[in-house]
Order: C-alpha cells, then sequence, then structure tokens
C-alpha cells in the first residue's frame, strides 16, 4: 500500500450533463480525501500539455476540443486532486474502462461515457494512470498553495511585485 495523490478531470461533457454531483458521490466510496479542487477553462496550451503523450494519435484534435469544451459549449472541466492509500488504482477502477463501450455499467464510464458516431470516447472522466503520470498531471493543473498535502517537493520563491485580481 502506497500514499498517492491522483487527478481526476470532470470532462465537460460530465458538467454539460449535470453529472458532478453524481461523479463525485461515486468517487467518494473510495473514502480518499479530496485535497485539492478547482473549475478550469482549458487553455489550448494546457490541454495539450495534459495529453502531449498522445500528439502522433489520430484522435489527439478531437480529444483537445473535447476537453477544451469545444464540442459541449461548456469550457470548464472540474479539476480534483484525490489523496489516500492506493488512490490511483482507486479511483481508476471507480472510473471503469477508458472505451466507456467496454466499461463495466456500474463504473462512471460504464454509466454515463458514450463514444459519438465520428468514433469518440466522450467518457466523462480523467484519472491518472499511474504515480509518474499522477505527478505530472497534478503538477500541471495545480500550484502547491492549492493542495493540502504537499506530497511532491516545494520550494520557496520570492515574488516581487505580483500583480493580482483582487475584489474591486
Ligand atoms: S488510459 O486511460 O490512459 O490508459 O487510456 P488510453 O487508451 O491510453 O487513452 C488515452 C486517452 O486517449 C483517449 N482516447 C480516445 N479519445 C477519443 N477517441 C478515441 N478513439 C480514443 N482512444 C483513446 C482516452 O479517453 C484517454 O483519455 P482520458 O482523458 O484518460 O480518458
Amino acid at each position: 500500500m502506497a500514499i498517492e495523490q491522483t487527478l481526476v478531470l470532470i470532462k465537460p461533457d460530465g458538467l454539460k450533463k449535470s453529472l458532478t454531483g453524481n461523479i463525485l458521490s461515486r468517487l467518494s466510496e473510495t473514502r480518499l480525501e479530496i485535497a485539492a479542487a478547482r473549475i478550469v477553462s482549458v487553455t489550448k496550451e494546457l490541454a495539450e500539455a495534459h495529453y502531449a503523450a498522445l500528439k502522433d494519435q489520430p484522435f489527439f484534435q478531437e480529444l483537445i476540443d473535447y476537453i477544451m469544451g469545444e464540442l459541449h459549449e461548456r469550457r470548464r472541466v472540474m479539476a480534483l486532486v484525490y489523496h489516500g492509500e492506493d488512490a490511483i488504482s482507486k479511483v481508476r477502477e471507480i472510473c471503469g474502462a477508458t472505451n466507456p463501450e467496454e466499461a463495466d455499467p456500474r463504473t462512471i464510464r460504464g454509466a454515463y461515457g458514450r463514444i459519438t458516431t465520428l468514433g469518440i470516447y466522450e467518457n466523462a472522466i480523467h484519472a491518472s494512470a499511474t504515480p509518474e503520470e499522477a505527478e505530472r498531471e497534478i503538477k500541471l493543473w495545480f500550484g502547491p498553495d492549492e493542495v493540502v498535502y504537499h506530497i511532491y517537493p516545494v520550494q520557496e520563491t520570492e515574488v516581487k511585485n505580483p500583480k493580482r485580481l483582487i475584489w474591486a
């Protein structure tokens, strides 16, 4: 058993179909802790960095359009970090197989995913597959200040004259 963290994305189809509550309820069955959560408007840069390993796949552009919300008029995803014992395998088990048609119907992707007529998976959720992938993905989607447990090393840096938004 290992204490792990894993990145979960509730994808634009999940948000558009109002599935966020159902998906979070299913994930709570893992008894893992939520260590970070935010709603993200996904830029092209973030989408391409997230799926960088798949850039030579024929469906790469569709994958980018999908995660950016281009297919669902909902340019948002909900990004979360789950933390706890064997977090990666526990979350992947509840997500089900990547291909929604192969996923057990009792899993999130089996219940809510579909394959479009163009052959693109709309599988409602992404979850990191390995500890290395989890570390890379969590560092892409979150800064250390946004995650309550620091299982990866952090360092302090001085920021001079940072500009940021405040309430007017
Ligand atoms: S996994 O879960 O990483 O082991 O799955 P993998 O098979 O390697 O797929 C990686 C991501 O590519 C997506 N995928 C597809 N998208 C659209 N159309 C097709 N045909 C397709 N095949 C694979 C798959 O959904 C994975 O993305 P995530 O975000 O993990 O679901």
